[in-house]
């Protein structure tokens, strides 16, 4: 293929996505879009891309998160302090005020996780990106995909199997009317990685467990991304032309998938109640989560969930670790069910 063809693909294909992401966020004009590899991409590339007059950045980061998200920021050298979340996932808002009182981040990201998107996130991050001075409001909606009901300075979005079933993929938004963000170019991931990527992700597809299979027994330890590896490695890179095409075909199924999950959550749900000692976390939005949140009383509630899950083929996965000690987690109860793309059995 010419490069001259190429780059004429790929602007056609970067249209359609980003037409797809206004559609689906109802954002209009309001942001201008970078299209990314990963969403870590894209969180390296706006940390990368803050007005040099900060000095060294310090972000305010949630103590409970896939640990891809504090290290894109500390690779682009930017320094980590955490604030808590309450019980239901969403930050603790006295805590977080004071902490942004008393500290003055640089910026606030706001990563809502397992269905905590809602009324009671969007309240704070309103609050935020209105007052006067204060920090660099971004929201990694990574973990959902849907409107967009505030307007923080940037959005970060994944399109790495959560909203939508495909395989890696994310987008920097920045607002129009900021201008205290230029992000630095990303690099094209060349040929060789496209056909790779390609493959990658037709072996996923036929890899796919089947319904019955025990196909993860919880061990003890915790979730640790450590971003070593393609497409997972944390850099600064363009969104490749396979993931744009698979990413265009799966949009279109973004309220079938919603649909299902929401079916799937009631079957996994009436499962998990019928275990003493299992309790789902109810977040605003869990039954359209991608995980959701689940904590048990004693391993033997663990186990039973475990087993009784994966009659219908679905897993548990370990409780996150903290990003900077993969041996201990901020929430070493707090595990997470994954909600298929499928209906799933009785
Ligand atoms: C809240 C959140 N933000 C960002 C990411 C990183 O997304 P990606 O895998 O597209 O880099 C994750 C990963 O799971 C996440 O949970």
């Amino acid at each position: 293929m010419l490069d001259g063809d190429a780059s004429t693909i790929r602007k056609l294909l970067e249209v359609i996505v980003k037409a797809q992401i206004r559609n689906t966020l109802l954002i209009g004009d309001d942001y201008r879009i970078v299209l990314h590899i990963s969403a870590r991409s894209a969180i390296l590339s706006f940390f990368q891309g803050l007005s040099r007059g900060r000095g060294v950045p310090m972000a305010l980061v949630q103590d409970y998160i896939c640990a891809s998200v504090p290290h894109a920021i500390e690779q682009a050298g930017a320094i980590i302090h955490c604030y808590p979340l309450g019980k239901t996932l969403v930050p603790d808002e006295k805590e977080l005020d004071s902490l942004i009182e008393e500290n003055s981040p640089d910026v606030v990201l706001f990563s809502p996780i397992f269905g905590a998107q809602g009324e009671a996130y969007d309240r704070q991050i309103k609050k935020w990106s209105e007052a006067d001075g204060g920090p660099i409001i971004v929201l990694d909606q990574a973990q959902f995909m849907g409107p967009l009901s505030c307007r923080p300075e940037a959005v970060i979005l994944s399109f790495h199997n959560k909203s939508i079933d495909s395989m890696n993929g994310g987008a920097l938004l920045l607002h129009q009317s900021f201008h205290g963000c230029k992000p630095p170019p990303s690099r094209d991931i060349g040929i060789n990685k496209e056909f790779y990527l390609a493959i990658l992700f037709r072996s996923l597809r036929k890899g796919r467990s089947k319904v019955g299979e025990v196909n993860e027994v919880v061990q003890p330890g915790f979730a640790y991304d450590d971003s070593q590896y393609f497409p997972d490695k944390i850099e600064n890179a363009k969104m490749p032309l396979v993931s744009m095409l698979i990413i265009i075909a799966e949009m279109m199924k973004l309220e079938h998938y919603l649909e299902i999950r929401r079916y799937n959550f009631q079957k996994l749900r009436q499962r998990i109640e019928k275990i003493p000692g299992a309790h789902i976390v109810l977040t605003e939005n869990v039954d359209t989560a991608a995980r959701f949140p689940i904590r048990f009383d004693d391993d033997d509630s663990l186990s039973q969930v475990t087993r009784s899950l994966a009659e219908v083929g679905i897993r548990v996965g370990r409780p996150y670790s903290r990003y900077d000690d993969p041996s201990s987690s901020s929430r070493p109860g707090l595990y997470s069910v994954a909600n298929p793309f499928h209906r799933i059995g009785p």
